[in-house]
């Protein structure tokens, strides 16, 4: 079992140095891409509040298919360019949604949730996977948390890459 705390305020840049820290230490020297994924979802869970869902969504050729995550269980598959998840896929750029309901064609996997943000995990200029962060509060995600993720999917896109 590994306990980690954060004792900076959530989201600030000292926030997210210490998270990556947690997930560096987590996933350094272990090669098994599902074994971390698990692991960071579990940690981001932990540590990131006013989450109802994070996880995983893998590319698999042209569809998205549901990783390791915390939450209720959620769509499986999800067409490449579809949701809030597809168009970060598709894209290449992170998704920061502040209003679910405003967003067109978003996926309700869970009906509490009211913001997202989604980021790509890109190895090799490939988007591999995307980190779904969803909330129960409108407006939960900010620039910084998109900026944090973003560095935390770099730290961590060849440790989850699967071979
Ligand atoms: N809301 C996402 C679907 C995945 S769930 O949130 C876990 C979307 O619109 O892509």
């Amino acid at each position: 079992m590994f306990d980690y705390l954060i004792d900076h305020p959530a989201g600030s840049p000292e926030f997210h140095a210490e998270l990556r820290g947690a997930a560096d230490a987590l996933t350094t020297g272990e090669a098994d891409a599902v074994a971390n994924m698990a692991n960071l979802a579990a940690l981001i869970w932990q540590l990131v509040p006013d989450l109802n869902w994070a996880g995983f969504y893998r590319v698999q050729g042209d569809t998205l298919v549901l990783g390791p995550f915390c939450g209720r269980p959620a769509c499986i598959r999800i067409p490449m360019g579809r949701g809030v998840c597809g168009a970060a896929a598709a894209s290449g750029t992170s998704q920061l949604v502040e209003d679910v309901h405003a967003f067109p064609g978003h996926i309700a996997c869970d009906a509490a949730s009211r913001s997202e943000l989604v980021v790509p995990v890109i190895v090799d200029g490939q988007v591999i996977a995307v980190i779904d962060l969803d909330s129960p509060l409108p407006g939960r995600f900010t620039p910084a948390d998109q900026d944090g993720f973003e560095a935390l999917a770099a730290l961590i896109a060849s440790r989850i890459r699967e071979m």
